[in-house]
């Protein structure tokens, strides 16, 4: 059994355990390493366009977040493709548990909107974790564009675009074993 459960986030509901999370950890590949108060609060959590998930760790006593994603561009599905952002804790990377959450929010997309035809995901180019968590996942890496990603260190690196198919997702036999939290 995948040992992760997905809890849909609310915003308002949610937004003390939302600042804990993102503020106190770095994100290195972000073009924020580093998150306050005011960041988590211009960022979307939930809406037309946005839906996010914590990440909890179900074999732990006690509830623990070991993880936030976020599925961006959701007002596109049928048209366009939506992207994520996946967030795993400091602490938990590096244990296998980017990838089931990527598993998961293919899985999940394809089966809750049929008329879904693609996801896609960017990364930095130096991001080597998340690019074997995608390549592991079953996407396809579709291109990459030059000094696309800006960091707040006035740095800028190269966007990896990394793409799957509903087909993809078929083949591989997921379509039909999965069961969407
Ligand atoms: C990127 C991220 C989601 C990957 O999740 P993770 O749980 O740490 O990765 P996994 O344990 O599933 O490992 C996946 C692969 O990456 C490799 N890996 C893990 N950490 C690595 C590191 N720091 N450097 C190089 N490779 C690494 C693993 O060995 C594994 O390789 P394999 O498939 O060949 O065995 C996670 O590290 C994270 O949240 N990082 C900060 C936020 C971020 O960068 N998000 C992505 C934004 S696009």
């Amino acid at each position: 059994m995948v040992p992760l459960e997905f809890e849909q986030v609310e915003a308002i509901r949610d937004h003390d355990e939302l600042v804990e999370f993102l503020c106190n950890d770095e994100w290195p590949f972000h073009g924020r390493r580093v998150l306050a108060p005011d960041d988590v609060a211009a960022m979307e959590f939930s809406s037309a366009d946005v839906a996010t998930y914590w990440i909890v760790d179900r074999h732990r006593p006690h509830r623990q977040v070991v993880g936030l994603v976020r599925l961006l561009d959701m007002s596109d599905i049928g048209e366009g493709a939506p992207l994520f952002d996946l967030r795993i804790a400091g602490r938990h990377r590096g244990c296998g548990l980017g990838t089931l959450a990527t598993r998961w929010v293919v899985d999940h997309l394809f089966s809750a909107y049929p008329e879904m035809h693609r996801i896609e995901a960017n990364t930095r180019d130096d991001n080597v974790a998340m690019q074997r968590v995608l390549s592991t996942a079953g996407f396809t890496r579709e291109g990459r564009l030059r000094e696309a990603w800006g960091s707040d260190d006035g740095r800028w690196f190269d966007t990896m675009i990394y793409g799957i198919l509903r087909t993809d997702w078929a083949s591989t036999g997921a379509s039909s074993s999965q069961s969407p939290v």
